[in-house]
């Protein structure tokens, strides 16, 4: 496996795979590696000749400073699991490398019919354009035949496939295929993210009850409607202590807009766990 930081140098690995007529997957991530991540590698491994994987915390879309500042890092930990896992290429570049200053503070908005004026994108306002800045570069560079998210963010997920299948970008993307993976949780439920690192011991036990209340309110949908069970769930996660809820919104999977009826629908979830914001999602 090799580390590249520039763009010169991860361009060059692409075009070369390109001659050789392999088939290249990529896996964006911003580090902190967790089995969640591994899942995305291990199945794009499993799918393509070569693997990229990026790993940049991308300032572009964090409109918190300090969430941006406490973002863990720690590149050499992700370099042992992605060999250990099968990747071909990690791709670590420093924001200078990846932006000139003038993009770093673009205030071009793209068009995401709507589904970035919900939840995440209500709450981090140019947190998804920011998303779509750096995942764009991502593909011009790499040309990927296949790139792999979590359902955990799902509304990004969304939105990618939104700039890939529908969006006037989409021609610039060829064939590529967009692969979203199910979230990979903890043995006690709690869904993998690199956020649960700034987690206390404690509070990783709180944070527990999360899915535990999400997974309920599924039997619970059979004999209620959509707005109430909205309510049941955000009032048993208040009621816990040191749980607070942000938002909890069971909406249309593909729209994104207010879910009628559960039949095909998604309840998204953000709780903040003492000072960490944490997000999950269950589908009804
Ligand atoms: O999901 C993430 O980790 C990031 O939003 C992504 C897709 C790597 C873009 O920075």
């Amino acid at each position: 496996m090799q580390i590249l930081s520039t763009k010169l140098e991860l361009t060059q690995q692409v075009a070369a795979c390109k001659r050789q007529g392999k088939t290249i997957g990529l896996v964006p991530t911003m580090g902190a590696l967790h089995e969640g991540h591994a899942s995305l590698v291990k199945k794009a491994v499993a799918e393509n000749d070569v693997v990229f994987v990026s790993v940049f915390v991308n300032p572009t879309q964090f409109n918190n400073k300090e969430d941006l500042a406490k973002y863990p890092r720690n590149l050499e930990r992700d370099a042992q699991l992605l060999e250990s896992i099968g990747a071909h290429f990690v791709f670590a570049p420093t924001p200078e490398e990846m932006y000139t200053a003038e993009e770093m503070n673009s205030t071009f908005v793209y068009d995401f019919e709507g589904l970035d004026k919900v939840m995440e994108g209500k709450m981090r306002p140019g947190h998804f354009n920011g998303v779509v800045q750096v995942v764009s570069r991502l593909f011009y560079l790499v040309q990927p035949d296949r790139a792999y998210f979590g359902e955990k963010d799902y509304q990004q997920l969304a939105i990618i496939h939104q700039m890939v299948e529908r969006s006037a970008l989409k021609d610039t993307f060829g064939d590529l295929k967009i692969i979203g993976c199910p979230i990979v949780r903890q043995a006690d439920g709690l869904a993998m993210s690199s956020r649960n690192e700034r987690l206390s011991e404690s509070e990783k036990k709180l944070a527990t009850n999360i899915y535990r209340i999400l997974k309920s309110s599924v039997e619970s949908a059979k004999n209620a409607s959509v707005r109430e069970i909205e309510q049941q769930v955000t009032d048993a996660i208040n009621a816990i202590e040191g749980l607070e809820v942000e938002y909890y919104e069971i909406v249309d999977k593909t729209t994104l807009l207010p879910a009628k009826d559960f039949s095909n629908a998604i309840g998204c979830v953000t709780v903040y766990c003492g000072p960490v914001r944490l997000i999950d999602n269950i589908m009804y």
